[in-house]
């Protein structure tokens, strides 16, 4: 993991020249999410939010299926409760094999998928578009600043110019985030489009930036297990090396200091 996160650092560096004309119009904002940094963790109730966002509007064109209903209770993530999580289920239709027809979602099945053309599933998207997302294109940003998949999409719906163009029967509209600058997806977000519950102020902003923390846990929702542990490896690791050390003095100490 580590080695790859080197990797890319080195192959952003050698592209980086090459990608600055191009890097120069998007623009990626450097948001600060609760889960950056070794120690950052997700905040349950932005995720419950993005979860809010994306019910209410993503889903309409965009499916999440391999995100399983019941993680949406898991600790770590939205932590919704046992029966919050069935009747946000059983909101959903789901195609039964068994049964040969359609019935209301239960916590073990997925999300359904994408139901409107050319719409991508969401569900590993924060993780997909991770690289070379920072500022003008470097990678090293993400490596940095931990810029990434998160920042990309938040930029992406709060990057709409507002300018639309049409091509081969196709709209297309304005955006400082998308590569080429021009996406076939209309602006999904506008002020107090949702009303949050717990009363945050839905701007175009807050909105997507719940909804792009709510995607970077449907990517990545045993991130905090893998910290801690990265972390008790890492002292681990301090303290095997301190103990090799000393007992290497000791095992030579006699050889050393002779006469
Ligand atoms: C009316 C349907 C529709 C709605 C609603 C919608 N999208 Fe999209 N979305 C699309 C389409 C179509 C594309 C493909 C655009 C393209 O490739 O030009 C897309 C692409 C995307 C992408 C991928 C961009 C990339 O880098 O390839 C992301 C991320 C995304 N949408 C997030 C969202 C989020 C989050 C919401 C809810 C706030 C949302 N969308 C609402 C239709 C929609």
């Amino acid at each position: 993991m580590f080695k790859k996160t080197i990797l890319s650092a080195l192959v952003a560096v050698g592209l980086s020249t090459g990608s600055i004309a191009f890097a120069v119009e998007r623009q990626i904002e450097d948001f600060d999410f609760s889960f950056e940094g070794p120690f950052g963790t997700f905040d349950k109730f932005q995720l419950q939010r993005g979860l809010q966002v994306y019910t209410e509007v993503c889903a309409a064109c965009h499916g999440l299926q391999y995100v399983a209903f019941r993680t949406l209770g898991d600790e770590g993530g939205p932590e919704l409760e046992a029966d919050q999580v069935k009747a946000y289920a059983a909101q959903f239709d789901v195609y039964d094999a068994d049964l040969d027809e359609d019935r209301a979602a239960k916590p073990a099945d997925k999300f359904p998928m994408s139901g409107f053309d050319g719409a991508p599933d969401l569900s590993l998207m924060a993780k997909a578009r991770a690289g070379f997302s920072g500022p003008y294109g470097l990678g090293i940003n993400q490596v940095i600043k931990g810029m990434g998949g998160p920042e990309y999409i938040a930029s992406l719906l709060s990057g709409y110019t507002g300018e639309e163009k049409e091509e081969a029967g196709s709209t297309f509209y304005q955006n400082t985030a998308f590569p080429g600058g021009w996406i076939a997806m209309a602006p999904p977000l506008e002020e107090d489009l949702v009303e949050f519950r717990d009363g945050r102020e839905a701007s175009v902003s807050f909105m997507a930036q719940d909804v792009a923390a709510f995607l970077m846990w449907t990517a990545e929702p045993k991130m905090m297990v893998r910290k801690e542990t990265g972390f008790l490896v890492f002292v681990f690791l301090v303290f095997l090396a301190s103990l090799l050390y000393l007992s290497n003095k000791r095992l030579w100490a006699p050889h050393k200091y002779k006469d």
